[in-house]
């Protein structure tokens, strides 16, 4: 893979499709960038894709749902590649209200939208979407401070934003279909890139907001950077606990990235 590229939405839990892409990472294999739809009383999207894709995300948003439809577009948080098609998809769900935090809120200059269209959610409080609750919840790992992945209440479904991401050798369906080796090596990667803090946080705090994850018992975790990954909870978290001892990330300097590009 050379370039950036959307696949066919898959149903990943009940209710609740992917849209997923991968990116090529040069040097690192590939790795997913996954928007979701909750189709619920009141649809919500969960993160807006990559910009570079807009063609393709748009189709295949409103193969997944009608626009006018959608009620709420939950950004995890704002980075590139989960805001991307914001505007887009505001432009065409006029119902539809952004869920982010007031943090969110000021770096995105959402507070141009008119007042109904944005909706401030911190951790820990709730949006009820008719037929189940969103429950707003600090994944372990972040690489911004506005995150709010959310708990699904009704399918027990974990939307973990960057947090379980994995940088990984080709595409796959599933977490499961990673070898487990690989899953590993990929997810510990991904965390010390993404989450560079870890390595000097303390490990009994951090424990516990890996316990705040398990005690939820997620049927499924859908993480922004991963494929679907059912029954798998322990094994993610085992995973990520393991990255606060790993070396830090050194990314190719320009010597190196000019010996890659010359390969
Ligand atoms: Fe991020
Ligand atoms: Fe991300």
């Amino acid at each position: 893979m050379d370039r950036p590229m959307m696949f066919e939405p898959r149903s990943v839990a009940v209710d609740t499709d992917s849209l997923p892409a991968y990116i090529p990472v040069p040097g690192y294999g590939v790795l997913p960038v996954n928007a979701f739809l909750i189709r619920a009383a009141q649809p919500v999207l969960v993160d807006s894709g990559l910009a570079s894709l807009r063609e393709g995300f748009m189709q295949s948003l409103r193969s997944a749902v009608a626009l006018d439809d959608l009620r709420w577009i939950w950004l995890t948080h704002m980075d590139p590649d989960h805001f991307g098609n914001l505007e887009a998809v505001l432009a065409e769900a006029p119902k539809a209200r952004v869920v982010t935090t007031f943090l969110g809120m000021g770096k995105m200059g959402l507070h141009q939208l008119p007042l109904d269209r944005v909706y401030l959610l911190n951790p820990g409080q709730s949006l009820d979407i008719g037929d189940r609750r969103l429950v707003a919840v600090t994944p372990p790992a972040f690489d911004a401070p506005e995150t709010t992945g959310l708990f699904d209440t009704k399918t027990r479904a974990f939307f973990s934003a960057d947090c379980f991401g994995a940088l990984m050798n080709e595409p796959a369906e599933t977490a499961a279909e990673i070898p487990p080796g690989d899953l590993r090596d990929g997810l510990v990667a991904w965390s010390t890139v993404d989450a560079p803090w870890l390595r000097t946080a303390d490990e009994d705090k951090f424990d516990h907001a890996l316990d705040a994850v398990s005690s939820l018992a997620p049927s499924v975790v859908l993480s922004s950077h991963l494929p679907a990954a059912n029954g798998m909870t322990e094994t993610l978290l085992c995973h990520l606990s393991s990255a606060l001892a790993a070396p830090a990330f050194e990314g190719p300097d320009q010597a190196a990235l000019e010996q890659m590009m010359a390969a």
